[in-house]
């Protein structure tokens, strides 16, 4: 397991710093629902003429504001699930590339509550339960610079979507640990659950905290990353698995997430480079139709990886 880092402590800690105060968020500044970046589109047929204006917020809330943001469609009890699903391809892909996210190219993916298993497993993402604070495809180099979901049916009950800065947890950490920052510039196994791609590794080697053009990135699952020493056949360093475990501390913390019930048309797009996503469990109506999001992975110029 490398042990040398391309990135030092001290370097992350002039990047914390340096970094935009906006990155800083709490959940305090999110107390009621306006204060979450919205933009609302009055119908399909108005994306096209409103799309500049739309990729332009989208980019300037993911690299210059707290790193996320929402559109709603105002109009979305009015079409059809096809028409929908169809208006979240064209806006997703207004804010910037979509990325493959299937081994057969699909540049989308339904995120519902499934019977499917794949290697004895289902996948998080694919059952009603929370899927723990991440950041998507920490386990690859295909890592979106952005991530969007569309709402196409909320649950019945649950479900929320969460969002946690990774800035504010680690200038937290910091504070807290001032002397055990050793961790944050160290490498990690990641597993890779339910490898898509024939051939692939079960788990990549990736340092926690990435710097490029002078902005902080990092990739994050904790489970996984413990589980990922098992899979590379090796046990996980002592401080290392205590790191992991303060940092998640940091993470789950009530006082440093914002909490959000997407509804029907609402397409949240975040930062995949330093804003964490999660999900409250949650239960289906038993007549009615199931949870269903959109995710699109995004990358390009207005989402970019590193901003
Ligand atoms: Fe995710």
């Amino acid at each position: 397991m490398p042990t040398e880092c391309l990135t030092s402590a001290s370097e992350i800690l002039s990047h914390l710093d340096d970094a935009d105060p906006r990155r800083f968020w709490t959940a305090a500044q999110f107390s009621a629902p306006e204060d979450v970046v919205r933009l609302s589109i009055n119908g399909i047929e108005a994306l096209q003429r409103e799309g500049p204006e739309i990729k332009e917020a989208v980019h300037h809330a993911l690299s210059k504001g707290h790193g996320f943001g929402v559109i709603s469609l105002k109009t979305a009890s009015e079409y059809t699930d096809e028409k929908l699903a169809a208006f979240s391809h064209r806006l997703a892909a207004m804010v910037g590339d979509l990325m493959t996210q299937t081994e057969d190219g699909q540049t989308f993916f339904e995120v519902t509550k499934s019977e499917s298993k794949h290697d004895g497993e289902r996948r998080l993402s694919m059952s009603a339960g929370d899927t723990s604070l991440h950041t998507d495809c920490s386990y690859g180099d295909n890592r979106p610079g952005a991530i969007s979901l569309f709402c196409l049916h909320p649950a019945k009950r649950g479900g929320s979507s969460i969002l946690v800065s990774a800035y504010t947890a680690l200038r937290q950490y910091v504070e807290t640990y001032p002397e055990d920052l050793a961790p944050l510039a160290a490498h990690y196994p990641y597993y890779r659950s339910h490898v898509q791609y024939a051939g692939q590794p079960t788990f990549g080697i990736y340092p926690f905290v990435e710097i490029e053009d002078a902005a902080l990135s990092v990739r994050y699952k904790m489970p996984y990353m413990i589980r990922g020493y098992r899979e590379a056949g090796l046990d996980i360093p002592d401080p290392l698995e205590r790191f992991l475990h303060r940092f998640e501390a940091i993470v789950s913390s009530p006082d440093n997430r914002v909490d959000m019930r997407l509804a029907r048309g609402d397409f949240l797009v975040a930062s995949n480079s330093w804003i964490l996503h999660n999900r409250t469990p949650y239960q289906d109506a038993p007549d009615g139709p199931k949870r269903l999001l959109i995710r699109h992975w995004i990358d390009g110029p207005a989402c970019p990886l590193q901003a």
